[in-house]
Order: C-alpha cells, then sequence, then structure tokens
C-alpha cells in the first residue's frame, strides 16, 4: 500500500522538477537572445566584416562579458571574422548548426555537463534606408555561463527531495496508523481463534464499533462458535450415553453371572433361568451395538445409499408379519389400510428400519388389547405411510425430544420393552436420507400417529 502511495508522489516531484528545469533554461535563454539582437541590431554593412566597427564589437566584447561567455561571427563564407576570445579569427567554420543557422534554422541547447548555453543567431547586416534585405550573410555564435541556472535547478532539485521525503515520512505514518486501524479488532479475533484452537469454547468475539463488514464477520464468528458450543455438548451427552447403555446389559450380565459362582449346588432350574436372562442381556448389547453401527453409517454424510423401485405394499407386509408374533401376545391388533398400490425409489434395507422401527413402537407402547393401524397413500409426488396406535401416546413437550439419540420418554418402561431410545434417530436420519419429512401427533393416554412423507422418485 506504501508502494502505490509512493509512486504517484515521485512521479508528480520528478513532472514538476523537470518543467521547472524546462522553464529556467528557456527564459534565461530568452534574455541572452534579447540582449544578444540588440547587439545585432547595431551591426550595418555590406558584409558581415565590414559591419564589426569599433562601436559593435566594444559591445559584444562588453556582452560578452556580461553573460561570463563567448561571442563568435561567422561571414557569410563560413569564416570566423569575430571571437571575444580572439583565437578563432580568420579559421573557417563547417559545423552543421551553423550551416543550418544560414538556412533560417535557429540553434540553441543546453549542455550540462559543462553548464553553458548555447545558441546561434542569422545576422542580417545589408540595410537601406527604406528597403529591408533579410538575406542572412553571418550568424553570431554565443555560448554563456548557465551556473545560475544550474545553482537554481540545484536549489529547487533540493527542496522537490525535501518535499519527497517529508512526503515519505507522512505517508509511512499514515500506512502504519491506518494498518494499526484496520488490523485491531483482527487481532482480537485471532486471539480468540486461538483459544478455540486450544479447545476453549467459553470464549465470545468481541465485537467492536469499527467498520459494518468487520462487526458482520465477527458477529457471524460468534453464531458459528454459538453451533460448536451445542454441537460440543451434544457430542459429549451422546458418548455419555452411549457409555451407559453399552455398560447396563453387561453389569446386568455380571451381577447374574456373580451370583452363580458364588452359590454352590445351584439347582438346575435357577442355573437356566439366569443363563437365559444372561442371554436376553448379550441380545440387548447386540441390539445397541447393531443400532449405533446403523447410525453412524446414516451419519456420514455421503453413506452409500442403494436405490432401487420398491414396492411398498409388499415391504409393509413383510415387517407386519414379523411384527405380529410379538403383538399377538399382547392381544394387539395389526390392521393394514392400503388405498394403492406404491412402488418408489428407495434403499429397501434402510427403509425397513423406519417401518419396523414405527410398528414396533406402536406395539411396545400399546396397552394389551390395543391396535395398531398401518396405512399407505400416494399421490403424483409423494407416498404417505401413517402408522396410529391405541397406546400410552406422547406428551406434547416430548414431541420434539422423542427423535433425538438415547431419548426415552419414560425410562422404566422403555427398559422393560427393551428400547434404547435409537429407533427414532435412526428413523428420522433414514427419512431425511430419501428427502422425506416426519411427523407426529399424539394425545398422551389415547394414542399416536406418526406421518411419513417421501418422494416417489429418488433426489440425490
Ligand atoms: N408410538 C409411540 N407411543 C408412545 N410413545 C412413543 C411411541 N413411539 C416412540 N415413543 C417414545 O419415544 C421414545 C423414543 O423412541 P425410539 O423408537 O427412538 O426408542 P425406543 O423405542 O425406546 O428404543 P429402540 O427403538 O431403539 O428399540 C420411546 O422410548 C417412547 O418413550
Ligand atoms: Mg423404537
Amino acid at each position: 500500500m506504501l508502494l502505490i502511495g509512493l509512486l504517484p508522489l515521485f512521479a508528480v516531484s520528478e513532472t514538476i522538477r523537470l518543467s521547472y528545469r524546462e522553464t529556467v533554461i528557456q527564459q534565461r535563454m530568452s534574455e541572452l537572445k534579447y540582449t544578444c539582437n540588440m547587439a545585432a541590431g547595431l551591426m550595418e554593412g555590406d558584409s558581415v566584416g565590414a559591419s564589426l566597427t569599433d562601436e559593435v564589437k566594444k559591445e559584444l566584447n562588453w556582452i560578452a562579458d556580461y553573460v561570463g561567455g563567448r561571442i563568435l561571427i561567422v561571414d557569410d563564407s563560413y569564416r570566423f571574422v569575430f571571437d571575444t576570445f580572439d583565437i578563432f579569427g580568420g579559421r573557417y567554420c563547417t559545423s552543421e548548426e551553423i550551416v543550418r543557422t544560414f538556412w533560417g534554422e535557429n540553434y540553441s541547447a543546453y549542455i550540462s555537463k559543462t553548464q553553458y548555453l548555447e545558441f546561434s543567431l542569422p545576422l542580417s547586416t545589408r540595410r537601406q534606408l527604406s528597403v529591408m534585405d533579410d538575406t542572412i550573410n553571418g550568424v553570431m555564435i554565443v555560448s554563456a555561463s548557465a551556473s545560475w541556472v544550474t545553482q537554481t535547478i540545484d536549489t529547487m532539485t533540493k527542496q522537490v527531495r525535501l518535499l519527497e521525503i517529508a512526503g515519505c515520512m507522512i505517508l509511512t505514518a499514515l500506512a502504519f496508523l491506518f494498518s494499526y486501524i484496520s488490523n485491531a479488532p483482527w487481532n482480537k479475533v485471532l486471539l480468540t481463534l486461538r483459544q478455540i484452537l486450544e479447545g476453549d469454547l467459553n470464549v465470545t468475539f468481541e465485537a467492536e464499533d469499527g467498520y459494518n463488514e468487520t462487526r458482520q464477520i465477527i458477529e457471524t464468528f460468534n453464531k458459528i462458535l454459538e453451533r460448536l458450543r451445542v454441537l460440543d455438548a451434544s457430542r459429549q451427552e451422546f458418548v455419555s450415553n452411549v457409555s451407559h447403555e453399552l455398560k447396563t446389559p453387561i453389569t446386568s450380565i455380571r451381577v447374574l453371572a456373580d451370583s452363580l459362582i458364588s452359590e454352590e449346588n445351584v439347582p438346575v432350574d435357577i442355573y437356566r433361568e439366569f443363563m437365559s436372562d444372561i442371554s436376553e442381556e448379550i441380545d440387548r448389547e447386540t441390539k445397541i451395538i447393531n443400532d449405533l453401527l446403523a447410525l453412524v453409517r446414516l451419519d456420514k454424510s455421503t453413506s452409500e445409499v442403494n436405490i432401487t423401485p420398491v414396492n411398498i405394499n409388499g415391504l409393509i407386509e413383510q415387517t407386519l408379519k414379523r411384527v405380529r408374533p410379538i403383538a399377538k401376545k399382547r392381544s394387539i391388533e395389526i390392521i393394514f389400510e392400503s388405498f394403492r398400490p406404491v412402488t418408489a425409489e428407495i434403499d429397501e434395507t434402510k427403509f425397513g428400519l423406519v417401518i419396523t422401527n414405527l410398528v414396533e413402537n406402536g406395539v411396545k407402547y400399546n396397552n394389551d388389547g390395543g391396535w395398531v393401524r398401518v396405512s399407505l397413500n400416494a399421490d403424483h409426488k409423494y407416498f404417505f405411510i401413517r402408522v396410529a396406535d391405541s397406546g400410552v401416546g406422547i406428551p406434547e413437550d416430548e414431541k420434539d425430544k422423542i427423535f433425538e439419540r438415547f431419548y426415552r420418554v419414560d425410562k422404566a418402561r422403555s427398559r422393560e420393552t427393551g428400547g434404547t431410545g435409537l429407533g427414532l434417530a435412526i428413523t428420522k436420519s433414514v427419512i431425511l436420507l430419501h428427502r422425506g419429512a416426519i411427523r407426529v401427533d399424539s394425545k398422551p393416554g389415547e394414542g399416536t400417529v406418526f406421518t411419513v412423507r417421501i418422494p416417489l422418485k429418488y433426489l440425490p
């Protein structure tokens, strides 16, 4: 940024310096030309040589002294007829500049190496009283010291350099100030980010009255942080739930086994009873592990789905066939109502879990002698499965929570019915995988209705 500021500064100051130098040289040059033209005006005669009277020579010498330089005069035969230094008198001159001056092209230059100004003036000395003869018959060559010009330019250059240095300093100070002001909130953000990286989520990003964008970014950071906290809390809860759930059957097995070991001569039927209890606990442990594995697989965002056209009526019939014996034990009637044959693109194995869990729940959380009614319907876009039961129902404020992992409304009853609270979490994951939706309506003591809506065509 500093560089972007400095480049124009240098460019502008250099332009000013050069144009000033040009102006000073031009000004001095025109002053000198004016003086020399005055002298040339005094020269009158048929030839240049003839016009060089003592008076003219005196004047030219005086001017040469005054400008601290030298004046030479060449006549129309390219011979030096006058030299204030008295060196070139009588010699011939063939310099290109002089030839050009005879043709009407005046020459002028500033020679910075020697610090001299040089120029040529055409002379026409033939004059009659009334008629002006403009024929160029001689050339005056003047070289004058330009030390004054050089000094002025030097002084100017020094001033410009001083200004440049001041400009540089001001720009540098401004750049530092600006970067300090614009970095201040970010330094704090960086500090907070490092704290988070070290595992401390109980921090907040400080929003100052800075730029609107900065504030918005900081607010967004805080929202992300809030999400992270929620995620972290649910992760911790999940881990502690998992370990608790996995430990429970193991503890029971241990108690059962220990009591068998500690007693001697245990009757065979007690052995049998305890062993079948142990076997049940092992089943329970296996179910929890399988459910967890199913959930983990579903959690992977790229979980492989095996989509095929499936006859939903058939799938429901199959599931009901498996659940009916369990329901029969408690005289619970299972009714299937199909409004039309439905074929949809789904993952059969995964979707089987949805139907199984919903129907099993309907039976598990039901009263003896109750009913479970499953109905299937479809429109042009979706199919709908409705599982209604005459069971215990779900209190209003628990309706959202039942989809959380390990959440069970009545812990004692669920334990008795062998539930782990993972069924509906799996159900919801599978439904979301199929871009569907699930809702629950319930009246405690009267019954519960789960409604599932799934697109007929799978949307990847
Ligand atoms: N049809 C229902 N009627 C009343 N309560 C229900 C019904 N379905 C679910 N619930 C409540 O929601 C809780 C969570 O259900 P979910 O299916 O997730 O777990 P679960 O049935 O206890 O165990 P799992 O399905 O893992 O064997 C249940 O424990 C129960 O309290
Ligand atoms: Mg269940």
